[in-house]
């Protein structure tokens, strides 16, 4: 199983912020996925699909979305609307009033989940989300999941783009994935940079946005002395693969744009090839 995430695409219309760009950054992801070798079994985009929500926009992105050749699956991020989403996306999975579905597949599963709280910057993951998760999480309990989520419960060193262990929703989408050792990977966006750490037992990573990066930054930022430190960077566009290998998600973390090829595999090469396969152990 091998899986593309793109995520924070932020597709834009009119005097939307990023709307040329973010719609031209989209297209060089699609070029860089359209390249992977062996193509991705599964597409998912983790949210922030849009930048203000619109119906307008959804078109935008459905148009987008229409023109790559494999069926994209989204996750609700902070920057969208589930109603308008809904409007436009006719075959959406919702289930409660959320974003949440199920994809199975004969060696994993992958979760979606929905941590978008209308008019809320960060996460919310209440009650009704988390008992939706806990009864998926209970059944076919021997195939590892892969959950997907826009918000990344995690602290990340950048001090206006975290999330805190105190936060109700924190401890809550903690408390039901922590029974469940089979939940192997949870991939996020939000963060508009790639990241890679531990959530209790389990490999969590974010990854780089479609859109504009994040300026990395780890210092302190006091909200009442701007410092002109970077917030938001030009940096390319990103995404990553999640493969499914050996009893755990490896992930690759992917940038697009037009890059030379400075060594490519033709004959010269096929010496060095030939004793890189002799050194491994078989
Ligand atoms: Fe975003
Ligand atoms: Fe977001």
């Amino acid at each position: 199983m091998l899986i593309a995430q793109i995520t924070d695409l932020h597709i834009g219309v009119g005097k939307d912020i990023g709307a040329k760009d973010n719609e031209k950054r989209l297209k060089l992801v699609f070029q860089a996925l359209r390249k992977i070798r062996p193509q991705p079994d599964l597409i998912i985009a983790t949210g922030d699909l849009t930048e203000t929500g619109s119906v307008e926009a959804y078109r935008k992105l459905k148009k987008m979305f229409d023109s790559f050749p494999m069926k994209i699956w989204p996750v609700m991020g902070n920057h969208d609307n589930r109603e308008n989403f809904t409007k436009v996306f006719s075959d959406a999975f919702f289930e409660d009033g959320f974003m949440q579905y199920v994809l199975e597949s004969d060696d994993s599963r992958v979760i979606i989940s929905d941590t978008m709280e209308p008019g809320k910057h960060g996460g919310g993951f209440c009650e009704r989300r988390a008992a939706w998760l806990d009864k998926q999480l209970k059944e076919n309990t021997d195939k590892p999941v892969l959950l997907a989520i826009h918000h990344p419960p995690l602290f990340t060193g950048i001090d206006w783009m975290t999330a805190h262990n105190d936060e109700p929703w924190v401890q809550r989408l903690r408390q039901t994935v922590e029974p469940h050792s089979h939940v192997k990977k949870i991939i996020c966006g939000h963060i508009h940079r790639p990241i890679s750490t531990q959530f209790m037992r389990t490999g969590i990573t974010v990854s780089a946005a479609v859109a504009a990066q994040i300026g990395l930054d780890l210092s302190p930022i006091n909200p009442d002395k701007p410092d002109g430190r970077p917030l938001v960077v030009d940096e390319p566009p990103g995404f990553a693969l999640h493969m499914w290998n050996n009893g755990q998600f490896l992930s690759h973390f992917c940038v697009a744009g037009k890059y030379k090829v400075l060594l490519p595999y033709g004959k010269p090469m096929t010496k060095a090839m030939r004793n890189v396969f002799h050194v491994r152990p078989r």
